[in-house]
C-alpha cells in the first residue's frame, strides 16, 4: 500500500475532505498545512502574528518557514518513514525541492501526488458555504454535506465557524496565488511520474473511491502485480 502521499489542488478542491477519509483508510497521519498555519497564527506571538497576516490576506507563508514546520511535523513519531498524507504542502517549487531533499535525507521518497482537478466556479461555490469545527477540524458544507445543526459539529458538538479567509475577495486572491505559484508543481510531478489526476467535481464518495483506485494501482505497480 502506498503511504507517502501529497494532495495537490486549488482552494476548495476538497483536499481536507478527501485527506481525512484517506488517512483513516490507509492508517497514516494527515498533515494539514493550513491547520498548522492557523494554529500557529492563533498564538499571538511574533511568529503567529506574522503568519496570520499572510493567511488572512490569502498569500502564501514564506517557503523557509513552512518547510521547517513540515519537516518538524514529519520528524515527529518517525512519520517520514512510516507514511503520511500532506494536505497543502508543497505549494511552490522551492517547497517541493525542500520536501524531496528532506525525504532523501530520511531514506525515503514520495509514492504519489494526487491532483484534485476542479474548475474555479465550483471551488468558489464550495468555499462560500463551508463551515469548520473549531475543535476537531471536521469540514461541512451547508448545502452539500450539512451538519444536523448549522452551528454545532456533529462529531464533537463544538462550534462551527466560517474561516476568515473564506470571503470572496480573499478566495479570489487564493485562487490567483494557486494559479501562479502552485500549478508549476503539476508539470514538476508529472515529470517525476508521480502525478495522478482525480476529477474532484464528483461527490465526496466518488472522489474517495477514485483516490483509493489511484493509490491501489500505484501499490500494484510497485510490487509488480499485474505487470
Ligand atoms: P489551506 O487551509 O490549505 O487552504 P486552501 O488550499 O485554500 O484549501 P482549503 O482548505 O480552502 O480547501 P480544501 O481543498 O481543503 O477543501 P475542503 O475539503 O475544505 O491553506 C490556507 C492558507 O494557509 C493559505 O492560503 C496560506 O496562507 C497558508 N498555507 C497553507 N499551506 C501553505 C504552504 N504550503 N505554503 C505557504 N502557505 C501555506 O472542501 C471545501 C468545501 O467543499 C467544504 O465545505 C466541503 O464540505 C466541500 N466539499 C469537499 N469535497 C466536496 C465534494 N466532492 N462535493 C461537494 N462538496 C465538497
Ligand atoms: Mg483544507
Amino acid at each position: 500500500m502506498s503511504r507517502r502521499l501529497v494532495l495537490l489542488g486549488p482552494p476548495g478542491a476538497g483536499k481536507g475532505t478527501l485527506g481525512s477519509r484517506l488517512a483513516t483508510a490507509l492508517s497514516v497521519p494527515l498533515v494539514v498545512t493550513g491547520d498548522l498555519m492557523r494554529e500557529t497564527s492563533q498564538k499571538g506571538d511574533a511568529l503567529g502574528l506574522q503568519i496570520r497576516s499572510f493567511v488572512e490576506s490569502g498569500k502564501l507563508v514564506p517557503d523557509d518557514l513552512v518547510s521547517q514546520m513540515i519537516a518538524r511535523a514529519l520528524k515527529h513519531d518517525n512519520v517520514a518513514s512510516t507514511g503520511f498524507i500532506l494536505d497543502g504542502f508543497p505549494r511552490t517549487l522551492p517547497q517541493a525541492e525542500s520536501l524531496a531533499n528532506f525525504l532523501e535525507h530520511e531514506g525515503c521518497s514520495l509514492d504519489a501526488v494526487l491532483l484534485l482537478d476542479i474548475d474555479e466556479a465550483t471551488a468558489i461555490e464550495r468555499l462560500a458555504l463551508r463551515r469548520q469545527c473549531v475543535r476537531c477540524g471536521a469540514i461541512y458544507h451547508l448545502r452539500f454535506s450539512p451538519p444536523k445543526n448549522p452551528d454545532k459539529c456533529d462529531k464533537c458538538g463544538d462550534s462551527l465557524i466560517q474561516r476568515s479567509d473564506d470571503h470572496p475577495d480573499v478566495i479570489r486572491r487564493r485562487l490567483t496565488v494557486y494559479r501562479e505559484q502552485t500549478t508549476p508543481l503539476i508539470h514538476y510531478y508529472e515529470g517525476r511520474r508521480l502525478l495522478s489526476r482525480i476529477n474532484a467535481t464528483m461527490t465526496p464518495d466518488e472522489v474517495f473511491q477514485a483516490a483509493m483506485t489511484a493509490v491501489n494501482k500505484l501499490s500494484r505497480s510497485s510490487t509488480g502485480v499485474g505487470q
